[in-house]
């Protein structure tokens, strides 16, 4: 089943020099291909749109305060059932939970500066690429 999902690498993995390592672990799935991809520094009117759903809880300023405080990586990648292999090769939110292995287990360690956001879902994926691709057919 062919799928897109947006995927966002986040400021701590630019400013680590994680870029490439991270697109190499995407890139390197078999038939998996980046059909969009942009380095920018992301606003707060485009991070309120992309987190709404945790407008409110606590760790939302500083999430945004993180997410921007530099540039991101924002890109759409297609290919066999990536909404859920791409969580997966991010492992879960928390970087010490996540196993070795994954993109947090091996290079997270806090919570917030965790790298890497993926779509959780085909209807969360469309939502998020029209923020960030909003010229994408
Ligand atoms: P994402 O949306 O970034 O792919 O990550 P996720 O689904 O694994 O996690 P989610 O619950 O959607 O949370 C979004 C991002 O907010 C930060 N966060 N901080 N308690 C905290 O301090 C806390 N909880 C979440 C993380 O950067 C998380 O990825
Ligand atoms: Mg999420």
């Amino acid at each position: 089943m062919s799928q897109r999902t947006l995927v966002l690498l986040k400021p701590d993995a630019v400013r680590r020099g994680l870029v490439g390592e991270i697109l190499r672990r995407v890139e390197s799935k078999a038939g998996w291909t980046i059909t969009a991809l942009e380095l920018r520094t992301l606003d707060r009117a485009i991070l309120e749109q992309h987190y709404a759903e945790h407008q409110g809880r606590p760790f939302y300023e500083p999430l945004v305060e993180f997410m921007s405080s530099g540039p991101s990586v924002a890109m759409v990648v297609s290919g066999e059932r990536v909404v859920e292999g791409v969580r997966a090769l991010a492992g879960p939110t928390d970087p010490i939970q996540a196993t070795p292995g994954s993109i947090r287990g091996d290079y997270g360690t806090i919570v917030r500066e965790n790298l890497i956001h993926a779509s959780d879902s085909e209807e969360s994926a469309e939502r998020e690429m029209k923020i960030f691709f909003p010229g994408l057919i």
